[in-house]
């Protein structure tokens, strides 16, 4: 077995552990980032397409934003759409100018490999059987079987679980004597569809329907990205294109919107979960992102929270290397979790407002009506949407 050192090892190569290590990287700090995919697979994984401000933000002001300021497509508003009218949440207005930008996270990935490859970064795609060891010691190590069959022990000091819902390295917090899992399934899904077609609407559109819940999004001026909800257990192959454009105008049409059809490419069902671990950190193992917690995709929040967590962890980890001082470190989930559960409060509040509940007799949906009038009616409401939307600071 080959050996090496690093600072902090890190399980996982999505936008959680590479941001992590480019961050570091910015204050001096080693990392190996360790992902089972091949950096084909990382790259071409669909998922959501909304960028906070915050996030793009810290991408321009660490040297990520080249592809994202020219490509990216800046949206000043959403529109929700319910009982056949669009209502419009201007985040200029409301949040002092801050936005949200429209590019997909597969395209942050693929800038956070360059920029670390071009700063001579240890990224080891394609490896299996990652294990992480004596994370309770100040020696932990991780093994793990390289994309050449070739077994491997990389030493560090610290060690940081960024390997998604399917995570290995949240097990290692012994449930339920140290580890609660709070978790919540949802009743329903999403069908997303990517389109070769001109966009339906200069901004994303939420839409309320009786049929169910329907949104309008986009991911370049030639490709649309749509979603329909759908029951948990439905399959894509229920679905023809004809039926999923006849949905999406039943859904959405109506007065100043109207869906433009084109050739679908693409075709997913998405599940909804809620889920947060709680503490994210153990010994010298510190979660983030999708190991930790789970959003639904509504309000587009999964990649921005783990963004968030990294930022926080990224100090902690400085301090602890600069001056030996665990004080941020031990404190890494209580900074943490208070954005956790206001996000997860956001994603859950976005989906129970707008999707048709199965057994709804007609009372849930007039509820939610009136709830969608108070909000956007009221220039509270639509200020607590906005700021939520466009994401609150960073700390
Ligand atoms: C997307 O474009 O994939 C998207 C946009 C907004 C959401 C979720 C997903 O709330």
């Amino acid at each position: 077995m080959s050996s090496s050192r690093t600072q902090v090892g890190i399980v996982g190569g999505g936008p959680a552990g590479l941001m992590l290590s480019h961050l570091l990287h910015l204050k001096g700090i080693d990392s190996v980032v360790l992902e089972c995919r091949t950096r084909a697979e990382v790259e071409g994984t669909i998922r959501a397409g909304v960028l906070e401000q915050n996030t793009v933000d810290l991408m321009v002001e660490t040297g990520l934003g080249d592809r994202l300021t020219r490509e990216g497509l800046e949206h000043h508003g959403i529109e929700l759409r319910f009982g056949g009218r669009g209502h419009r949440i201007a985040f200029d207005e409301l949040t002092d100018g801050r936005a949200v930008t429209v590019y997909p996270q597969h395209e942050v990935l693929k800038d956070l490999i360059a920029r670390r490859l071009a700063d001579g970064g240890d990224i080891r795609f394609g490896v299996s059987d990652a294990k992480v060891h004596d994370h309770e010691s100040d020696r932990p190590s991780i093994t793990f079987v390289d994309s050449d069959g070739n077994d491997q022990k990389l030493e560090c000091a610290l060690v940081a679980g960024c390997d998604g819902s399917r995570t290995q390295t949240r097990k290692l917090i012994p449930e339920p004597s140290i580890r609660t899992d709070h978790f919540r399934q949802y009743p329903f899904a999403w069908f997303g569809i990517l389109a070769e077609a001109p966009p339906s609407s200069e901004e994303l559109i939420y839409a309320n329907h009786e049929r169910g819940f329907a949104l309008i999004s986009t991911r370049t001026p030639e490709v649309q990205r749509h979603y329909l909800q759908v029951d948990p257990d439905d399959s894509v192959d229920n679905w023809s294109d004809d039926r999923i454009w006849d949905e999406l105008h039943m859904r959405v049409d109506g007065e100043g919107a109207e869906i433009k059809d084109g050739r679908i490419f693409q075709k997913s069902i998405l599940q909804f979960r809620s889920f947060v671990c709680e503490p994210m950190q153990h010994g010298n193992l510190y979660l983030a992102g999708d190991a930790a917690h789970t959003v639904p995709p509504t309000g587009a929040k999964g990649m921005n929270l783990a963004i968030a967590d990294v930022y926080a962890l990224a100090k902690a980890m400085d301090s602890f290397f600069t001056s030996s001082d665990r004080k941020m470190l031990d404190g890494y989930t209580e900074t943490v979790l208070p954005r956790v559960w206001r996000t997860q409060h956001f994603s859950w509040w976005m989906s129970s407002m707008l999707h048709r509940l199965p057994d709804d007799s007609g009372f849930g949906h007039r509820r939610q009506l009136a709830e969608l009038d108070m909000v956007t009616r009221s220039v509270a409401g639509r200020t607590l949407i906005a700021e939520n939307y466009v994401g609150t600071p960073l700390i």
